[in-house]
């Protein structure tokens, strides 16, 4: 049975990682012989001055991406961030939270033919939607899933890009759906779990992925400030601007090796 490929990207956190990756990505296809290329990039674009409702993705930023090679770009709560939102759901490339109601664009997305069927799916947890996020409200997670696993979309290898604040979530949702799905990977976190797992049934299963974009300020990659003052009770209507971390640049990542539509070995990439 022939075998395909493909890596995961967790956040691309501001425009200088979008760049950065999209330059990256084609040494890293060669280098690991990649079929296919899934980038989430719902912080790729700064578009305010609140971490809540100020990144997204802009046109400049998936265009770096996909110049670069990436096949299908994933998104999360920030997707609805920035003036570029219409615009960037428009993309053949970018998928959406599927749970939620939006008429625009897509959240599943289907690439190739025979043995190389990829089929990508984005969820949104509900419990990633903070105050003053601009996402609409997300549905149920099962009750979305098993509305999807119903519908016939589902086709090939399929991936699924969970994006919650949760790992136990995500663990409960790769247990639930093992041997479904080829991969269960979660987003929005940013700071990457370690572990890549490879569950009884097949599906290959990594809580956070991680960041694309420059270290710094506990694995989130822009100054939590606003957060933190917000969890204390504080005023944050003085504060300037977020600030995105200036450390090195990092890429968190896993590889799914699969066949039959079944995950047949994980490992996770952690570049610099
Ligand atoms: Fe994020
Ligand atoms: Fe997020």
């Amino acid at each position: 049975m022939e075998q395909m490929r493909v890596m995961t990207v967790g956040d691309v956190v501001g425009p200088e990682a979008a760049a950065w990756l999209g330059a990256r990505l084609p040494e890293l296809r060669a280098e690991y012989e990649l079929d296919w290329i899934v980038v989430n990039a719902e912080n790729a674009a700064v578009t305010g001055p609140l971490p809540q409702n100020g990144f997204g993705t802009t046109r400049k930023e998936l265009d770096a991406l996909i110049a670069g090679g990436a096949d299908v770009i994933t998104g999360g709560n920030h997707s609805w961030d920035g003036p570029e939102v219409a615009e960037s759901f428009a993309y053949p490339q970018v998928v959406r939270p599927l749970n939620v109601r939006e008429t625009r664009g897509k959240g599943v997305l289907t690439l190739g033919e025979g043995d190389r069927t990829l089929t990508v799916v984005n969820l949104l947890s509900p419990g990633a939607v903070g105050k003053g996020c601009l996402a609409p409200a997300p549905t149920d997670l099962w009750d979305a899933w098993t509305e999807l696993a119903g519908s016939g979309l589902l086709r090939g290898a399929v991936v699924v890009d969970l994006h919650s604040g949760s790992p136990s979530e995500k663990a409960w949702f790769s247990g639930a759906v093992d041997g479904q799905v080829a991969a269960v990977v979660g987003t929005h976190t940013h700071d990457g779990t370690i572990h890549a797992h490879l569950l009884p049934g097949g599906t290959g299963f990594v809580a956070e992925l991680g960041m694309a974009g420059r270290s710094g300020f506990s694995g989130y990659g822009f100054d939590p400030i606003h957060f933190v003052k917000e969890f204390r009770g504080e005023d944050t209507s003085s504060l300037p601007p977020f600030q995105l971390a200036t450390g090195d640049f990092t890429l968190g990542a896993a590889i799914f090796d699969i066949a039959g539509g079944l995950t047949t070995s994980v490992v996770r990439v952690d570049a610099d």
